[in-house]
């Protein structure tokens, strides 16, 4: 499915590109010289010191280095949950991307300190959809469609101010293991809808849905939920409307942001074909920020900790294609080496650059840190921001 033409000399210029700076000074030489076992030392030392003041998260495409050292491994939507219930930790250390590290803050106790341990672990595709843009497309939309039936759903992979204006306008954030179940409520697929929608003050219950930042993740709810190409239209930030015709705005059900994951979108149909040919009994699994093409063609598609699962429910001796980051597909291909034969749906090695920042040395140096009384590197979202964030995280953990 393509983006949309648009209409020439209506572009609005660069400023929706705008790619979010965040500043990490290099380590001292005693961490970023010194060899792994020593790094792995300290960090061993550190975590017993601490106790139960400390725990650390992993998202699944942590380095091995790294992940081996977190309290709870998970995908975005299972680390979520499970901040939320950390009562007792004084420190989060969160091995994953700035925006998990905010929601873990927004989630958790104000007494509670998130710890991101790199500061440049953004996420590209976050930062596809600046705020300011994603208000100027909401008025424009109000000029042409009723605004109180659109309600904004932003994919987990987006910053906390993003995720306030979604609470604040109704709306919910979703991941990849619910964003069918988000889609549903936001559309009211389950519950009255029309004329006896809930007042969008307690959310949901629309007629459209704005999604953002990744298209691909909407696009392939959308058709799982049974809608049709023509229900979604792609909102181009660079052009007034997204560059729709207002009959294109009106009649659609989803209009999906035009973002993506640079690691997912390199996944193509030519892969799924060449893996099929010389293994035409293989498995092939994706996560949902593939584009849908590649989806069609794949056997199962689902979030991190769903890959995981749909590895270990496959027949032994079965040969299997990931389409997601190469840290879990090479993860998966040690676990079970016995019995699966498990490659990476590209072979050109995938790795998401930002989750790749977080290394055993910054570990190391954060959590000297904190032995020392130092907190370093902690992700905190003002109270407003996380209030209204909040209602749209915690909108997100009732629905599913
Ligand atoms: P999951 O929620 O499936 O772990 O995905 C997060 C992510 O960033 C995928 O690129
Ligand atoms: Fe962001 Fe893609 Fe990296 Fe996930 S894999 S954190 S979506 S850039």
């Amino acid at each position: 499915m393509g983006d949309q033409a648009v209409p020439a000399g209506h572009e609005r210029g660069d400023q929706q590109g705008v790619l979010m700076i965040r500043l990490q000074s290099p380590l001292p030489d005693s961490y970023s010289r010194a060899p792994e076992s020593e790094l792995a030392e300290r960090v061993t030392t550190a975590k017993r010191a601490l106790g139960k003041r400390l725990v650390i998260l992993g998202h699944h495409y942590q380095r091995e280095e790294v992940i081996r050292f977190a309290d709870a491994r998970g995908d975005s939507f299972g680390l979520s949950r499970f901040a939320a219930t950390q009562r007792e930790a004084e420190f989060v250390v969160f091995c994953g991307v700035h925006f998990m590290a905010e929601s873990a803050d927004i989630l958790t106790p104000p007494d509670q300190k998130v710890i991101l341990p790199d500061l440049n672990a953004g996420c590209s595709m976050a930062d596809m959809a600046d705020l300011d843009a994603v208000e100027q497309i909401w008025d424009e939309l109000a000029e042409v469609t009723d605004i109180d039936g659109v309600v904004p759903v932003t994919y987990m992979n987006s910053a906390a101010a993003h995720k306030a204006f979604v609470g604040r306008k109704g709306g919910a954030v979703c991941t990849s293991s619910n964003a069918r179940p988000i889609l549903r409520w936001a559309l009211g697929l389950d519950g009255p809808t029309g004329a006896e929608r809930p007042l969008l003050a307690s959310g949901g219950g629309g007629d459209k849905v704005l999604f953002f930042p990744d298209q691909h993740l909407g696009r392939n709810t959308g058709f799982q939920l049974g809608f049709g190409a023509g229900d979604m239209q792609v909102v181009n930030p660079r052009f007034p409307l997204g560059g729709l015709e207002d009959r294109a705005v009106k009649e659609a059900t989803l209009l999906l942001w035009k973002g993506h994951c640079s690691v997912h979108q390199r996944f193509s149909t030519a892969h799924v074909e060449a893996f099929r040919a010389s293994h035409p009994a293989g498995i092939v699994i994706v996560h949902p920020e593939c584009a849908h093409e590649v989806v069609e063609l794949a056997d199962e598609v689902g979030s991190t900790d769903f890959i995981i699962g749909a590895v270990a429910a496959a027949p032994a001796g079965s040969t299997i294609a990931i389409g997601t980051e190469i840290h879990l597909v090479e993860r998966l291909a040690r676990e079970h080496a016995a019995d699966r034969t498990i490659v990476s749906l590209d072979p050109l090695v995938c790795p998401c650059s930002t989750m790749f920042r977080i290394d055993l040395a910054h570990l190391a140096w954060i959590l000297d840190g904190l032995l020392e009384g130092v907190v370093r590197n902690q992700i905190s979202v003002d109270e407003k921001t996380a209030a209204d964030a909040r209602l749209a995280l915690e909108r997100m953990l009732a629905v599913a």
